[in-house]
């Protein structure tokens, strides 16, 4: 269970859409690799890559978003390791990230979203309602990562080098200068560790009732 998946059952419950903020970072480095770029250093290719990315994200029945670059479905591509790995790799740059956070900014449109990923509540969406930060051991992981990659593409891949390429991406998300993977302030912190993603959506839910009903709720 990952945190995409919470986030889409919580919007789901809700009733409003889901912004998937990962999935700008992955079309832009699947955008990257079409073009030739080099994820590491063409740094100002990559901005205006990002700048004028023909993205769209479309909510389908199941919950999921399909991922529409130039109208064609990117949605399981960018999923495999090494656009991963690009994708962590084009997010450290902090001119990549402000044409990113536009673009989610507009993705989100005004309108009632649950937005997911490291920096949406202390950089995208500062002033949202609610804020909840994720987190599970390192263990349980790399765990369901190898699940999801066994799922999707039947692989073999060794616990062991799962967990490396998490812990290394997980390096390079909290030691960037801009937008690092902090928790931000007045976010509510929830281990989802030994929680399956209905029973973490019913605390958040439970959370957003709450503070609905105290009387400091804007
Ligand atoms: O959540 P994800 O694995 O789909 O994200 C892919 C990469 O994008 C991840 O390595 C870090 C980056 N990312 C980011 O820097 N900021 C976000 N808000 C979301 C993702």
């Amino acid at each position: 269970m990952g945190k995409s998946t919470v986030a889409k059952l919580l919007a789901q419950r809700l009733g409003i859409l889901y912004l998937d903020t990962g999935a700008t970072y992955r079309a832009l480095a699947f955008a990257a690799r079409q073009a030739g770029l080099n994820p590491v250093t063409d740094v100002e290719q990559l901005t205006s890559l990002g700048r004028r990315l023909p993205l769209e994200l479309q909510p389908l029945a199941n919950g999921s978003l399909q991922v529409l670059l130039h109208g064609q479905d990117i949605s399981d591509a960018i999923r495999t390791e090494g656009i991963s790995e690009a994708a962590a790799q084009v997010s450290q740059h902090a001119d990549v990230r402000k044409a990113m956070v536009a673009l989610q900014r507009r993705l989100a449109n005004r309108q009632g979203v649950v937005v997911e990923g490291r920096d949406t509540g202390s950089v995208v969406f500062p002033r949202a309602l609610y804020k909840f930060f994720l987190d599970a051991n390192p263990r349980v992981r790399a765990a369901r990562r190898q699940q999801e990659l066994q799922k999707r593409y039947g692989t073999g891949i060794s616990l062991a080098e799962v967990r490396e390429q998490l812990e290394f991406r997980d390096e390079l998300d909290r030691t960037r200068r801009v937008g690092p993977l902090v928790k931000p302030k007045g976010a509510i912190a929830i281990d989802t560790s030994h929680r399956r993603a209905p029973q973490v959506v019913s605390l958040m839910l439970r959370h957003i009732c709450s503070a609905r009903r105290s009387p400091a709720h804007r």
